[in-house]
């Protein structure tokens, strides 16, 4: 029932997707490129490998708690779903987190590295640690 029910929210959140190049040249504008000390390209590969570049990806984790977006950031500590309680550490109501405007999702992203490190990304660990990444913006713009 949980898997039918989120197949459902995957079909009919189609929002907009990035394109790895439209998404490297809005992050290298916000200054991401090197923020923290993480390569543009590394911000573009934890992107694909968390919501493949989805602004409305929604994403249940098996505690219980969401991922929002195309950074997949948490409603337990990073972002208020306004139904239970949240530390709420970026100050944002998840929605915000849904757009295609992703300016919040950015300034979340950099509150996140500055505490936890890149690292607080399971997608980054699992698809972009150690890896050649540099394909992810090879051809942009950027
Ligand atoms: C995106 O949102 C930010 C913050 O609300 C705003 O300053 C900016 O102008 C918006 N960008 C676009 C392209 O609408």
């Amino acid at each position: 029932m949980k898997i039918l029910v989120l197949l459902l929210l995957v079909g009919v959140a189609k929002g907009m997707y990035y394109t790895n190049c439209e998404l490297a040249s809005v992050l290298q504008s916000a200054g991401m490129d090197g923020y923290a000390g993480v390569s543009l390209a590394n911000w573009v590969c934890l992107a694909y490998s968390e919501s493949s570049y989805n602004t409305q990806a929604i994403d249940y984790d098996s505690d219980g708690s969401t991922d929002y977006g195309i950074f997949q950031i948490n409603d337990r500590w990073w972002c208020s779903n306004g139904q239970f309680p949240s530390y709420n550490g970026c100050g944002i109501s998840c929605s915000e987190l849904l757009t295609n405007n992703i300016t919040a999702d950015i300034a979340c992203a950099k509150i996140i590295v500055d505490q936890q490190g890149i690292s607080a990304w399971y997608g980054w660990q699992d698809k972009c640690e150690g890896q050649d990444v540099s394909q992810y913006i090879a051809g942009c713009d950027v």
